[in-house]
């Protein structure tokens, strides 16, 4: 009984995993970029009427750090993809969903990363959903804000846990000497106490036995 349901149960797991992995999940961008290196900026949005046939343009916008204006860098439609502005020519690289006309990943690969290329990324979803007798346009807009840095550098939540780690490893080991030091010292302890309790034990054992000889020394004087 109790096999077949866990049987069941990883055959329904199973299931579920290969579902998930035809679904679409809205994972964010990175946001960090290593300059000399590639870099790709994620944008996904998810069609929530995956029955309904549609249609998805998608748009890409750069704001450099500290100016006021997006300019419109790149194009993607019906396959067809378009470098927009002269900064970002044969520097990009279509990285989203393929052989499809229905984008739900939009995301773009930026080739040889400079510091220039540091501010706020836009990227723009028209879709056209068909229904039976209209359509439905949407629009959806996300946005990623990079930075570009010399060397990679980690996250604090990495260098607190591995602070935490060494910290909890010596800590560990401390604690660990203490305990065999003071098992040690009570150890040892008992075993002098038991060796006196032993001599003890044997001088009022000579000790009484002697008495009773001279008790009976004396009775017998
Ligand atoms: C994105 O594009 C770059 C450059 O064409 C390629 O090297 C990389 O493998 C692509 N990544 C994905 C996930 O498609
Ligand atoms: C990017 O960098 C590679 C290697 O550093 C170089 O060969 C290539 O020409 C560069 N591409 C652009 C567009 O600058
Ligand atoms: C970055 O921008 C500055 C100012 O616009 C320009 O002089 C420089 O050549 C740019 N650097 C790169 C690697 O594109």
């Amino acid at each position: 009984m109790a096999a077949s349901q866990l049987l069941l149960l990883s055959l329904l797991c199973t299931l579920f995993v290969h579902r998930c992995h035809a679904a679409c999940a809205e994972v964010s961008s990175d946001t960090e970029a290593v300059a000399g290196k590639g870099f790709k900026l994620g944008c996904i949005s998810c069609k929530l009427r995956s029955e309904v046939e549609s249609t998805s343009t998608v748009e890409w916008y750069f704001r450099p750090k500290g100016e006021a204006d997006f300019v419109h860098i790149y194009t993607y439609n019906e396959g067809v993809a378009s470098i927009e502005s002269d900064d970002f020519m044969d520097r990009v690289d279509w990285n989203g969903s393929k052989m499809s006309n229905d984008i739900q990943d939009a995301s773009i690969y930026l080739l040889n990363v400079t510091f220039n290329d540091t501010g706020t990324y836009s990227c723009f979803f028209h879709r056209i959903l068909f229904y039976e007798n209209h359509e439905y346009n949407t629009d959806v807009t996300k946005v990623v804000h990079l930075n570009v840095v010399a060397k990679a550098t980690r996250g604090t939540a990495s260098i607190v846990s591995e602070v935490m780690m060494y910290v909890s490893i010596i800590g560990l080991q401390v604690w660990l000497l203490i305990e065999m030091i003071y098992c040690y010292r009570k150890i040892a302890a008992a075993g002098e106490e038991a060796l006196r309790e032993a001599a003890n034990a044997e001088y009022l054992a000579i000790a009484s036995e002697s008495k009773d000889n001279c008790a009976g020394v004396q009775v017998g004087e």
